[in-house]
């Protein structure tokens, strides 16, 4: 079967076909009826144009009745060339066929311009929308540019487990994992026994697929991995998703630096390949949902990112401190405020912050000579604030173990990430990239929630 998007760039010329999709509308002036076919390939619909000069036969007359916004139907006719403007092919209709009808009294869309927050309350129609349905041909085309971007350059897609015992993170915000019957436990008075449970221990869903990803690191050098991960913070904004997906790349035999770099070729590919295949899609962000978007994307793909320690942030932002909810200071974590305005103010595009106190990071991150701070990098975008975060890795040994054990955190869970130190150590980096921040960015969404097909956030579990 021939898509709207293939026909609508296919000449006109006279052949009979059948298209089937979904009616977008249905419009009756007084010589023609015309339908707005769209079956997703697209954004653009396909005009069906019925004849009504000499009227219309009894059978398409009472299947015209069956078929209103949002009917599935099967239209039969021959393409040619549209008389009117906005499409270049149209069908002319023969035969029509309503496969299924969706009565206008209930059909939730029946109107048109929905508010994004009603649309999220019916997101198993949502992607019905000019707006959804652009988003989801967005996500396709990212994923798949993401997967070129590495592949191109050897990188070797690692599966890593979703289920896991321990707290990559350390940051405690984790889903438990549990085959007991807690309900049964606590009825019964009786405590909780982990040593009973399906893994003989607690078990969790995966925060990050880093630590293992870092294995296949140190044995095919150049790895990433493309998942689902979980974070139960509670954090109910417009940038936080309980559960999201996170491309992490890790390289070996390199430092922040080459991190950085590769973390600004990965984003302007994906930009750029936004830019080339999504086109269509682009422009109606550019009108509908943020303007300038395109523009942004395509100065951003000629750009160079920025740069600036941990430590000349704070010192910029204290220079605005008024400005701010938050006044900064050395050693505090950078709000989204602090963010937007580095990246919207201080610099105009986007910029990777590098050698945060040790304290606001993760224990696996290099510490440098200073004592103080650790070889960590943000890239921040304007709109978002933090779209990646990275490091290079602490490869020596005991500078490693030492910090687990400064920390307090249990020893004996990361004495496989320790043996990685043990055995054939190697300096190495990577990051994630938090996919949806990714989409919000490229689509001009404004809340998280509207980049995934159904979020998964605080309060938020539906469908
Ligand atoms: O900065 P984060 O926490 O870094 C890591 O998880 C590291 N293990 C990555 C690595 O070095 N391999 O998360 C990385 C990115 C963030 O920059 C953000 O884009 C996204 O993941 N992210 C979230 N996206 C949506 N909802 C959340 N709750 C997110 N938390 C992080
Ligand atoms: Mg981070």
């Amino acid at each position: 079967m021939t898509s709207i998007r293939d026909l609508l760039s296919s000449s006109p010329d006279g052949r009979t076909l059948t298209v089937k999709g979904w009616i977008r509308t249905k419009r009756e002036a007084k010589n023609a009826v015309f339908l707005e076919l769209n079956d997703g390939s697209c954004m653009a619909n396909l005009q069906c144009v019925l004849d009504a000069a000499s009227g219309l036969s009894e059978t398409l007359r009472a299947e015209l009745v069956r078929c209103g916004t949002g009917a599935s139907a099967a239209v039969t006719g021959t393409l040619v060339a549209s008389p009117a403007a906005g499409q270049a092919v149209e069908l002319k209709v023969s035969g029509l066929e309503v496969i299924g009808e969706a009565p206008a009294e209930s059909y939730p869309l029946q109107k048109k311009n929905h508010s994004l927050e009603f649309l999220r309350e019916i997101a198993h129609l949502r992607a019905r929308t000019n707006t959804f349905g652009a988003v989801a041909r967005m996500r396709n085309q990212m994923a798949y540019a993401i997967h070129s971007f590495f592949q191109e350059r050897g990188f070797q897609w690692v599966h890593t487990p979703v289920i896991t015992a321990s707290d990559c993170e350390g940051a405690g915000a984790m889903f438990q994992v549990t085959t007991l019957d807690l309900d049964a436990l606590a009825r019964a008075g009786k405590p909780v026994d982990y040593a009973k449970d399906f893994f003989d221990k607690k078990a969790y869903l995966t925060v990050s697929g880093q630590l293992n990803v870092e294995t296949y690191c140190m044995a095919l050098s150049r790895v990433y991995t493309f998942g689902p991960t979980f974070r139960a913070e509670n954090s109910n904004t417009t940038r936080h998703l309980a559960e999201f997906w996170m491309i992490e790349p890790e390289l070996a035999f390199a430092e922040l630096e080459d991190n950085i770099a590769l973390a600004e070729d990965f984003l302007k590919h994906l930009f750029a390949w936004a830019l080339d295949k999504c086109a269509e899609d682009l422009a109606f962000f550019d009108k509908r949902i943020q303007s300038g978007i395109v523009d942004t994307l395509s100065s951003v793909v000629k750009s160079k990112f920025a740069r600036m320690t941990y430590t000349e942030a704070v010192k910029e932002l204290e220079k605005h401190a008024s400005e701010f909810e938050f006044k900064p200071y050395w050693g505090c974590d950078l709000q989204s405020e602090h963010e937007k305005y580095l990246t919207e103010k201080v610099v105009g595009g986007p910029v990777a912050v590098t050698d945060y106190p040790k304290e606001i990071k993760a224990f696996y991150m290099r510490l440098n000579p200073d004592g103080k701070t650790v070889r960590a990098m943000d890239v921040l975008v304007p709109r978002l604030g933090e779209i990646i975060g990275g490091s290079e890795r602490e490869y020596r040994h005991d500078v490693l173990l030492a910090r687990i054990r400064e920390l307090g955190l249990p020893e004996e869970a990361y004495s496989w990430y320790l043996d990685l130190r043990r055995f054939g150590t190697a300096p190495h980096c990577g990051f994630g990239l938090g996919f949806e921040r990714l989409l919000m960015y490229v689509t001009g969404m404004q809340n998280i929630r509207d980049v995934i097909p159904f979020p998964r956030a605080v309060h938020q579990a539906d469908f």
